[in-house]
């Protein structure tokens, strides 16, 4: 029993060392919107108002090089603002700052300044809520430290439904831990199993009719975990509503 125990908190430890991701520093942050979060809505990830999703203002716009098409939607930093040697915008006594990924900081190939989100830089466009926790608002742009962190996000995966009666699209969001979702199935009272495509964002989309059949979804974290949401969109569904589903990664 006591070999077991010793077993079981090895792992534990092994798997804490393994998930503890290194602080990387080639990312800059600037800041988009205003305070109150004015520009946050919606967004290249499809996410519609981050408040109501539950993204709030603890949200950033990815570059080019972190965006990946729309696959890291979704998924979370720890970032510190990172002192320079000699000059720092950076506020003193400050714990990392939490992101979840909701946007796109498009590449700008225009004259002039604010070339920081063109490819291959790797960047952060941060709320400015966010951005003035770790930095001075004057600095405008601060080199950082970031690292990946699992999503904690409260309740379950939420699947908003959109489409028409032949075109299916699904957004999954609220998604715990991995937080990016890299595949997603469609399972009609009807049907069986069907592969979704990725969309846009984070909107899954099918060819069919799924109106009057209740809905179930695999949804497959960028991780590689899988979890069936069976029956979690009853059969008098509507488009533009919202289901929640009774887990989360
Ligand atoms: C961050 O900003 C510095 C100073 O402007 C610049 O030299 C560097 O290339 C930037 N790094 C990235 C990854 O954008
Ligand atoms: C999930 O997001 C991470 C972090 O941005 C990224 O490295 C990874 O490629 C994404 N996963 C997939 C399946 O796209
Ligand atoms: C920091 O030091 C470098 C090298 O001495 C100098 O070129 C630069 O102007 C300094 N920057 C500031 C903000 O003082
Ligand atoms: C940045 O470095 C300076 C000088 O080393 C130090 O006084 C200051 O506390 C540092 N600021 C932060 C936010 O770490």
């Amino acid at each position: 029993m006591a070999n077991l125990i010793f077993l079981i908190s090895l792992l534990v430890l092994l798997q804490a060392i393994i998930s503890a991701a290194v602080w990387l520093s080639d990312a800059n942050a600037t800041f988009y919107g205003d305070i109150d979060g004015g520009g946050t809505m919606q967004g290249a990830c499809g996410y519609g108002d981050l408040f109501k999703q539950g993204y709030g203002l603890e949200t950033t716009a990815l570059s080019t090089a972190l965006f990946n098409n729309g696959y890291a939607c979704g998924a979370c930093f720890e970032i510190v603002c990172r002192n320079q040697t000699n000059w720092s915008y950076c506020k003193k006594g400050v714990g990392p700052i939490r992101v979840t990924a909701t946007n796109f900081c498009p590449p700008n190939y225009g004259e002039g300044t604010g070339h920081w989100c063109n490819p291959p830089y790797k960047h952060f466009d941060l709320s400015m809520k966010m951005f003035t926790t770790i930095a001075e608002y004057r600095a405008g742009i601060v080199p950082i430290y970031y690292r990946r962190i699992p999503c904690h996000k409260q309740g379950g995966v939420k699947f908003e439904l959109k489409g028409n009666p032949y075109w299916f699209m699904v957004l999954v969001y609220n998604v715990g831990n991995a937080g990016n979702v890299s595949g997603v199935r469609i399972k009609g009272s009807n049907t069986g199993w069907l592969t979704m495509s990725k969309n846009w964002g984070q909107n899954w989309d099918i060819g069919g009719n799924f109106i009057g059949q209740s809905l179930s979804f695999m949804v497959t974290t960028s991780d590689g975990k899988t979890l069936e949401f069976d029956q979690v969109v009853p059969s008098n569904w509507q488009f533009g509503l919202s289901y929640e589903g009774k887990h989360n990664f």
